[in-house]
């Protein structure tokens, strides 16, 4: 039997990338966690436990912890890094941009170097649609150009994005999310929002819930079908799972060695869309809440909120070709996982 590869992943507690290490052990990979718990908690590694059946290799720091990233590829050689470490909050972004640079880029760099170092030459980067701003059509591409950000944390995906580029020695898949929901089948993972959510589904979980009083739809005034803001949701399961098609890609590709040998035809930087593509208004999301739980959402419409995108789904042909990777599970999908998370919370 040959050994399993190990996989770096950094954030590997937070919400997308516990989802991501359960479905890179299915596909017979080793994952080797860091994270500083900023935005996730412990009792997630006794989750992970029991839903793996063993205690994932766990260690608790910060990518920007030089000596201890260091250490860890001398420890557990990874052949790969998912890097997920990163903060992602527009509205505190904003107010802390240092906070977000630090982390999101410097951390990033103290990572590639420590890669370097240790000849680890691939690596699968969390971006995100954000990069798109406000696009001048839907669905977007990954050759839509990008639109200057619009908050610290946008510029720290377009910051990273241009790093990566630019460190052609490393081949990257660099996965742009839409706006992933849901949680784990059996409810024992899912999003663990710090204070008041801001983001969509746990908000209207947490209202459903009796957390909050009501839930307030930012604008209904937008020129869409129904005035209200569209995105392209995906459930977090489907988006884990692109994950270990670009880990497996990146096992398979072989496009490093083309760029090594210098094949001007050949980038060692891919980027793909991780979408449903299809997108699905605010009021559209409420009502299949509705209809997947049974639940009544306490919301009225309010005022639009500064940033937002109007419309922005993703075109995922190219997603769907070159990494044989399209998302299975549909709207109620998300919606009664999310809701049978937030009961089990
Ligand atoms: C934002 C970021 C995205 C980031 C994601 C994860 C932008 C433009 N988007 O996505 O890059 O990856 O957060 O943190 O930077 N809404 C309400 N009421 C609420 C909350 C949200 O109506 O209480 C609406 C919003 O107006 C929007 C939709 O729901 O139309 C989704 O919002 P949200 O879940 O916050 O995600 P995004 O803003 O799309």
């Amino acid at each position: 039997m040959t050994a399993k590869r190990n996989i770096l992943v950094t954030g590997g507690l937070g919400f997308i990338g516990s989802h991501t290490v359960l479905c890179l052990n299915e596909a017979g990979y080793n994952p080797i966690i860091i994270d500083n718990l900023h935005n996730s908690k412990i009792e997630v590694l006794d989750a992970l436990e029991e839903l793996l059946g063993y205690r994932p290799v766990f260690v608790q720091g910060d990518v920007n912890d030089e000596a201890l990233i260091n250490g860890l590829f001398v420890t557990h050689s990874p052949e790969a890094v998912i890097h997920f470490a990163a903060h992602k909050a527009v509205g505190e972004s904003v107010d802390n941009p240092l906070m977000y640079y630090q982390n999101n880029v410097v951390g990033l760099i103290t990572l590639l170097a420590a890669m370097k170092a240790q000849d680890c030459s691939k690596m699968v980067f969390s971006s995100s649609c954000t990069v798109y701003g406000e696009p001048e059509t839907v669905p977007v591409k990954e050759s839509t150009p990008t639109r200057p950000a619009a908050s610290p944390y946008g510029a720290t995906k377009q910051m990273a994005e241009v790093i990566l580029k630019d460190n052609n020695w490393c081949e990257v898949q660099c996965l742009r999310y839409f706006n992933p929901v849901g949680a784990h089948p059996t409810a024992k993972i899912g999003e663990l929002p710090l204070g008041v959510p801001n983001n969509l589904i746990p908000y209207l979980t947490q209202t459903v819930a009796g957390i909050r009083e009501k839930l307030t739809v930012y604008g209904g005034d937008y020129h869409t079908a129904d005035g209200t803001c569209i995105r392209d949701y995906i459930h977090v399961m489907d988006l884990a799972e692109a994950h270990v098609a670009a880990i497996d890609r990146l096992f398979t590709s072989q496009r490093i060695q083309k760029v090594l040998e210098g094949d001007p035809s050949t980038d060692a930087f891919e980027v793909f869309n991780i979408g449903t593509g299809v997108g699905y208004s605010v009021l559209e999301v409420i009502n299949a809440f509705e209809k997947a739980t049974g639940e009544r959402v306490n919301y009225s419409v309010g005022n639009r909120r500064a940033g937002d995108v109007v419309a922005v789904w993703a075109d995922t042909e190219k997603v769907n070709q070159v990494l044989g990777w399209s998302a299975k599970r549909d709207l109620a999908t998300m919606m009664k996982d999310a809701w049978n998370w937030q009961k089990n919370c």
